[in-house]
């Protein structure tokens, strides 16, 4: 081995792990992919040509890993504890913890408030990872709190984990926090799963949990997890920080991801001020959480308080309703969507779950209701989390219901996850299925059909079916379309019901008196919305090609075909080999467009809505480029003082630029408004520039 391949590895390693931190934990690469590629592939070969070089830290250890017969057990060196857990989900449940330190503390009624640090409680994997003068070398599950499993290589695949911590590190540190899987990261999987008709996971804890407990590693690197910090293990060698806040914020400067939806602040007003921010966003969160956690911030106060038994005294676990559930699948109803897919909906026993009463939930399409095994009549587990439709996502079986079941009130308040044993999900009994899918569309009665390699069946009535053709209209009416506000379904059931409304040219029909005709329509309401229908002529070309609903024509899309065509004749004449020019558009897409624009009839509804008055201003076509904020990127955050999001937004676009959902090295511009929150933070540590709504319109006018 020479000197110089040694020292080439280990300026390789450095390099390679700050572009990691850079990429997975700040959001903020600072070279291309290709250049990372490139690295990691010098870094390889220099390994293989002298495997003595091979460190545990080393970014190539990330892949590899050797499939093992069994997890190792490991003893933990400060246990691994759990929290209290607070069930009343409304303020009384803050109020109650703090009440309870202050009792534990002896502190008199007008002695000051106690600091708090508040937090998340994310709902994943706890683990704990020991890093030995900077290097990560060992990882573990919890277990029992004693004892968990050796998880080290699995650990390892995940990008956010940091194989060496940056800066002056501790001879021991052990970190300890929550491996989870995002939402977004959970939903893609199972569409994957879905589309290859292959069995889709229950919920993002569960597949977190379980792909950090498999043997082979490379199978944990094709999940993409995610991590934060909380908190320590065993810790030797540091100066510690004064307050659980301060080792959070020495733990992110180490480079170990800790979410910047924290705070510190006094009392319970501020605890309870906390929770009820956090519910309000919680649907918003990219990931599950299933409460939040206070902590007592002072680490002095913290030993002062101790233990009982295996739970803190200075912390408390804050929940949430919960975002599972169990009940009773009472039918199955087949709903017809724009495009004639027919999906299974489940009917079920009502049920409060993540936040709501939940009567509906899809069941996706008929292979993924047979894989799970389910029949009218069954305990189905229901999931509503996020923004993401309620859904069915497991059956309990039989022989697997707790004997609180028993009793009906209880029902509700079971945990549906934990009660799902994977070996119960083995046929046990042969299944029969007491659903079929119809033969023909319960809507227009046309034939109903799955094409080949298709998991999906499809009503072929087309234009003629009413499902079809209101789901149309509600796709054309929506906000981010047309934006024709007080067009909800109910009205647009009575108006194609009533054979008023049979296309969407049909809706600049519309009087007064045909609406105000319409049972339960106020003339208020009606007059309201003949005006929104008449505001609606005035839009966009990407709203108004997004509102006609082309099959696989999203939002962006949209945008992307406006901005590139600038007219709405280059786009309906374009060939395919012409939208395939476009930023993000592929051959399915291209074709999708070319088809669309291809029928007689949609080129007639296109021609009947501009002959109606709805219009937009045409512009040149434009190779994205040419626009003044092309290539630049904002992000808008806080209350702007008379532009809403969505209007700043459609300005910033319109110029060229793009607007993202957060911060990075990558961010051109922050716009801020009032009660701008972590995000401004962000674009502060990072340099961003920051400016308000009038710093904006300057922007916009001085590039027009
Ligand atoms: S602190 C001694 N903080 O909840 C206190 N735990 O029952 C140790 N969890 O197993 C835990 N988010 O997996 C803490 N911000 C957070 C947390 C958190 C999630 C999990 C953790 C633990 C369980 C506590």
């Amino acid at each position: 081995m020479t000197q110089d391949a040694a020292q080439e590895a280990a300026a390789l390693r450095a390099q390679l792990n700050r572009h990691a931190h850079l990429y997975y934990v700040l959001d903020a690469p600072e070279v291309p992919d290709a250049e990372y590629d490139r690295l990691f592939q010098r870094l390889q070969a220099l390994e293989q040509a002298h495997p003595e070089l091979l460190t545990p830290d080393s970014p190539t250890q990330r892949v590899g890993g050797r499939v093992l017969d069994g997890l190792r057990p490991v003893r933990h060196r400060v246990p691994m504890l759990s929290i209290q857990t607070e069930t009343d989900t409304t303020e009384a449940g803050a109020r109650a913890f703090d009440a309870r330190v202050r009792r534990e503390l002896g502190l008199a009624p007008d002695a000051p408030p106690v600091d708090y640090s508040a937090e998340l409680k994310f709902d994943g994997l706890a683990i704990n990872l020991r890093y030995e003068d900077g290097v990560l070398v060992l990882g573990s599950t919890r277990g029992d709190g004693e004892t968990g499993e050796d998880v080290t290589q699995n650990l390892r695949t995940i990008g956010q984990i940091p194989l060496r911590l940056q800066g002056d590190a501790p001879p021991v540190l052990e970190v300890r926090g929550e491996v989870y899987m995002r939402r977004d990261d959970f939903e893609r999987l199972n569409e994957r799963q879905r589309e290859q008709g292959e069995k889709t996971f229950i919920n993002p804890r569960n597949t977190a949990a379980g792909a950090i407990r498999q043997l082979d590693p490379a199978l944990v690197a094709a999940r993409k997890l995610s991590f934060f910090a909380y908190g320590l293990g065993e810790v030797q060698g540091w100066d510690m920080p004064e307050t659980h806040s301060g080792v959070l914020d020495a733990l992110e400067r180490f480079g170990v991801p800790v979410s910047s939806e924290r705070i510190v602040g006094a009392g319970a007003d501020a605890l309870v001020a906390f929770h009820q921010r956090i519910a309000a966003k919680r649907d918003e969160l990219p990931f599950d959480i299933d409460g939040v956690v206070y902590k007592v911030d002072s680490l002095a106060l913290q030993r002062q308080l101790g233990f009982k038994t295996r739970e803190p005294r200075w912390a408390v676990a804050h929940k949430y309703p919960a975002q599972e559930q169990v009940t009773r699948l009472n039918g199955i109803d087949i709903q017809v969507g724009r495009t004639g897919k027919l999906t299974p909906v489940a009917k079920l026993e009502p049920v409060f779950v993540g936040g709501t009463t939940v009567s509906n939930a899809t069941l996706h399409n008929l292979f993924e209701l047979r894989r799970k095994r389910a029949r009218v009549g069954d305990r189905v587990i229901v999931r509503r989390a996020g923004d993401v439709i309620p859904e069915v996502v497991g059956v309990v079986p039989p022989a697997w219901v707790p004997l609180a079941e028993a009793s009906p009130d209880e029902e509700a308040v079971v945990d549906a996850a934990a009660q799902v044993n994977p070996a119960a999900l083995a046929p046990r009994v042969p299944y029969v299925p007491n659903f079929r899918m119809p033969r023909q569309c319960p809507v227009c009665g046309s034939a109903v059909v799955r094409e080949k390699g298709e998991v999906n069946h499809r009503c072929t009535g087309g234009i003629a079916c009413a499902a079809q053709r209101k789901q149309a209209i509600l796709h054309y009416a929506q906000r981010r379309a047309l934006d024709i506000e007080g067009l909800g379904d109910k009205l647009v059931d009575q108006l194609v019901d009533g054979g008023i409304v049979r296309s969407l040219p049909d809706l600049y029909r519309l009087g007064l008196t045909a609406l105000a005709a319409l049972d339960r329509m106020a003339e208020k309401s009606a007059a309201n919305l003949v005006a929104a229908l008449e505001a609606s002529k005035t839009t966009t070309l990407a709203r108004f090609l997004f509102g006609l609903g082309i099959r696989h024509v999203g939002e962006s899309t949209a945008k992307d075909l406006a901005r590139h065509f600038g007219r709405l004749d280059s786009i309906m004449d374009a060939t395919e080999g012409q939208l395939l020019e476009v930023n993000d558009v592929g051959p399915v897409v291209a074709q999708s467009i070319h088809t669309f624009f291809r029928q007689p009839h949609n080129r007639e509804v296109v021609e009947q809505l501009r002959a109606a008055g709805v219009h937009w201003e045409e512009g040149e076509p434009v190779a994205g480029a040419a626009l003044p904020l092309a290539g630049q990127t904002f992000v808008i955050t806080g209350t702007l003082p008379t532009l809403s999001r969505e209007e700043a937004k459609e300005k910033l676009e319109a110029a060229g630029a793009k607007v993202a959902g957060s911060v990075s090295k990558k961010t051109t511009c922050v716009v801020a408004g009032a009660e701008a929150g972590s995000k401004l933070d962000k674009a502060q540590a990072l340099g961003v520039r920051v400016i308000d709504e009038a710093g904006l319109l300057d922007l916009l006018a001085a590039s027009n």
